[in-house]
């Protein structure tokens, strides 16, 4: 298999009346293996262990969307407690923006499920012209609430009816909707495999899936779904957000 993601992503679009945007990820090699960056009609899912920069990415993203035709601003979705004003301030002086970028970032903490999946539902009182939603983490919620074997098939309908809702405001209403992921490890011939939370509902209810890894000198970032040929992308974490690691091409 060897074709590229513009492809890909030319198809899914033919139908879609509005302009696909693409926001951009800070690191050169993380927006050639996603053709750009991040795009507005599509759910992107980041997953990988904790300390993989998933949090990091949806701050730098907060950013650069801002850099956008039309004025555009985000929806933090914060579930856990992870919002952090000052460090997108950091990565934001950076870039030189003129306008207090926090009057085009809104953030919504979601501490239930209820409260999470009212998002969608409810952007259009966002005083601005939202084109990134972000969910981080999407699963929190919903395995904090329904604990259990007992209790796993209605988390994973009602995960599988929000991530619905997700794909629907993306395609509607051209937003970029970008959710985070925790994962599990599980033994498979011997070896260890990180699996995503919320199993198959979670990885089959995006569109673009993002596998985040910890390397001895940085991070990586390895494009699981479109499955794409060499797609590994490599990026660090500094104090002006995500950049391009030397260590690697
Ligand atoms: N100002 C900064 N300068 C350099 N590195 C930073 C800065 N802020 C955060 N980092 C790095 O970002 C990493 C944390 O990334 P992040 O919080 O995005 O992880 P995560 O994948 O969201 O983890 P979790 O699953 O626990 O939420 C840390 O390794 C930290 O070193
Ligand atoms: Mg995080």
């Amino acid at each position: 298999m060897d074709y590229a993601l513009d492809n890909i992503i030319e198809n899914l679009t033919f139908t879609k009346k509005f302009k696909t945007e693409t926001i951009s990820l800070g690191s050169k090699s993380l927006n050639r293996m996603l053709n750009g960056g991040v795009k507005t009609g599509f759910v992107t899912d980041f997953f990988g262990a904790s300390n993989t920069g998933k949090t990091q990415i949806c701050f730098q993203l907060c950013v650069t969307v801002q850099l956008l035709d039309e004025e555009g601003g985000a929806v933090f979705v914060d579930s856990l407690g992870t919002f952090r004003p000052e460090r997108i301030r950091e990565i934001a002086q950076h870039m030189k923006l003129k306008e207090d970028i926090f009057e085009r970032i809104m953030v919504v903490k979601a501490r239930s499920v209820r409260e999470q999946i009212d998002v969608p539902k409810r952007l259009k009182v966002a005083p601005f012209n939202v084109r990134l939603l972000i969910i981080d983490t999407l699963t929190d919620n919903f395995i904090f609430e329904y604990q259990g074997e007992e209790r796993a098939i209605v988390r994973q309908s009602n995960l599988a009816k929000h991530l619905h809702d997700l794909c629907s405001l993306a395609l509607r209403d051209g937003v970029a909707v970008v959710v985070t992921n925790t994962v599990r490890s599980r033994i498979k011939d011997d070896r260890y495999h990180e699996v995503e939370t919320g199993g198959n509902v979670a990885s089959q209810g995006v569109h673009i899936r993002v596998h985040l890894s910890k390397e001895p000198r940085g991070m990586s970032a390895r494009l699981v779904q479109p499955p794409i040929d060499r797609a590994t992308a490599y990026f660090k974490i500094n104090s002006v957000g995500i950049v391009d690691n030397g260590w690697y091409r």
